[in-house]
């Protein structure tokens, strides 16, 4: 099923990608509806309004501040938004054991801005980073009382320089320019009743307040004049987790979000974009791509680090099976998170492309392990999977690939303004354009 309009996620990233080339002529287009629709200032107001009673307070932004009062909402006392933000993940978890707190630090290519190169071919893109917590509710607490069982809190950060630790300590010399929340329900009713509820927050030097909209800096525009833009809770986020059909919309009928999804943590992806040429000093960077653990994989804090992740994965998928749609058009979802878990049920270690291929069972068809199929999974890994991992399909389930190649091709050749361009994000150069649309067209 396609989206009827366009997304404000694709909108944004079309409006950065043309600009400012963006004619009125795409804007008006009949073929791809209305260009910018990043939902509103009063879709979050509303938003917030409608769950506050789901939450039993009155107003979700009200009630819930700042990031300290979601923290005392959960149950957590002693624990600030500073706290959070600044600990370290091993003092978090050692604070709090037994799993009430998740946390890990990881580098985060989903938040690299490609639209902006530098002349500096050291640091040809700044290196995204993010640390992602998740809080069982504490019981007593007053999100236990209204039916919650946990929450995830994501900062995000940039840093070009990589000998230069992206996260902050006590002293904040940097600090999460935006913090993200997703509160999945325990209990919903499948199909008509919201799976999970977004929250946003504002930094640490805007004492963390809620905020309606998330202010991204992958939005950086290239025009100096005209940086940012707004992308609302709960439509720009919910493109994303799960209502891609939807374009971000609530399901028409109920006016809720049944299929908010947990996007699931892709470690092997994020080691592939690592080596992939776009951050050229990473092999010798200070940081591994999982943060809290170290270069050297076979050490224990690095095994501490993945089992983070490992049992953030579990309930990740746990999450997607409760919210998946009823005609089974969530299976690339699930498929995904269970293929994460398959391949690092023991193994700590990052996995190629080709050992990560996806089988959505019916008899559809398999990556298979040749040269040319090998080579079209990793172009299509760089440049497609972060978003067709989320959005619609994922480039590792080789029968959506062939489903979508006559799309792709277009997409990516652009023949015309009224065709929409694919990366979106990002421009190729025209070999590499040529060498996709060779591949696409010869896969078998
Ligand atoms: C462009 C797609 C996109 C948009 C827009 C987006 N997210 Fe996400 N989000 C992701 C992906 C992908 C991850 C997984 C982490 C990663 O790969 O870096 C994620 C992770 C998260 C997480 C951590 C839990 C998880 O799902 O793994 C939270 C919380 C979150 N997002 C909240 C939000 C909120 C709130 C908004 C809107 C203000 C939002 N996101 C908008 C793609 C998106
Ligand atoms: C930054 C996010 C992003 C990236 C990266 C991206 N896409 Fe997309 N893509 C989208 C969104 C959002 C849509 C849905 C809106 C639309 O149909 O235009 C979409 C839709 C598509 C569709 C139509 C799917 C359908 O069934 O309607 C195709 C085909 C496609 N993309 C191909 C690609 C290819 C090939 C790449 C990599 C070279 C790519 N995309 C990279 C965001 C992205």
């Amino acid at each position: 099923m396609k989206p009827k309009w366009l997304s404000p996620w694709l909108a944004m990233v079309l409006a950065l990608w043309s600009y400012p080339a963006i004619s009125d002529e795409i804007r008006s287009s009949s073929k791809i509806g209305i260009l910018v629709a990043t939902g509103s200032d009063q879709d979050a107001i509303d938003y917030y309004k409608r769950i506050g009673p789901l939450l039993a307070l009155k107003n979700a932004k009200t009630d819930l501040p700042d990031l300290t009062a979601l923290l005392r909402y959960f149950g957590y006392t002693t624990l600030t938004g500073e706290k959070l933000e600044a600990l370290p993940s091993s003092d978090l978890m050692k604070a709090f054991p037994n799993d009430q707190v998740l946390s890990a630090r990881f580098f985060a290519p989903k938040i690299v801005d490609f639209n902006f190169p530098s002349s500096n071919p050291k640091y040809p893109y700044q290196a995204g980073w993010r640390k992602l917590v998740r809080l069982e509710a504490l019981s007593g607490s007053k999100a236990a009382q209204a039916g919650l069982g946990a929450v995830y809190v994501l900062f995000n950060y940039v840093q070009k320089d990589p000998a230069v630790d992206p996260f902050p300590d006590a002293s904040f010399k940097t600090e999460s320019f935006n913090t993200q929340v997703i509160i999945p329900r325990a209990k919903f009713k499948k199909g008509a009743e919201d799976a999970a509820f977004f929250l946003d927050f504002n930094p640490r030097s805007k004492g963390y307040t809620a905020n309606d909209f998330l202010s991204a800096a992958f939005d950086t525009a290239p025009n100096p004049g005209n940086t940012h833009q707004n992308y609302y809770v709960p439509i720009a986020c919910a493109q994303c987790h799960g209502h891609d059909q939807e374009a971000g919309a609530p399901e028409s009928k109920s006016g809720t979000f049944p299929f908010i999804t947990i996007n699931y943590l892709d470690t092997d992806q994020w080691y592939d974009m690592a080596g992939f040429g776009d951050f050229p000093s990473s092999p010798n960077a200070k940081f591994d791509v999982l943060y809290d653990g170290s270069s050297n994989h076979a050490s224990s804090p690095y095994k501490a680090a993945f089992d983070v992740i490992r049992k953030l994965n579990k309930s990740i998928q746990q999450q997607n099976t409760d919210s998946a749609r009823a005609d089974g058009s969530s299976l690339f979802r699930i498929k995904a998170v269970d293929k994460w878990l398959t391949i690092h049920q023991s193994n700590d270690n990052p996995i190629a492309p080709i050992d990560r291929a996806l089988d959505l069972g019916n008899g559809s068809a398999v990556w298979k392990n040749t040269k040319d199929e090998v080579h079209l999974l990793e172009v299509l890994d760089h440049y497609c999977f972060r978003c067709h991992s989320s959005v619609l399909y994922n480039v590792f389930d080789k029968q959506a690939v062939l489903d979508e190649r006559a799309s792709m091709i277009v997409r990516v050749q652009r023949p015309s303004t009224n065709v929409q361009h694919m990366p979106q994000g990002r421009v190729l150069d025209s070999t590499t354009i040529t060498d996709l649309v060779t591949y696409l067209k010869n896969l078998k």
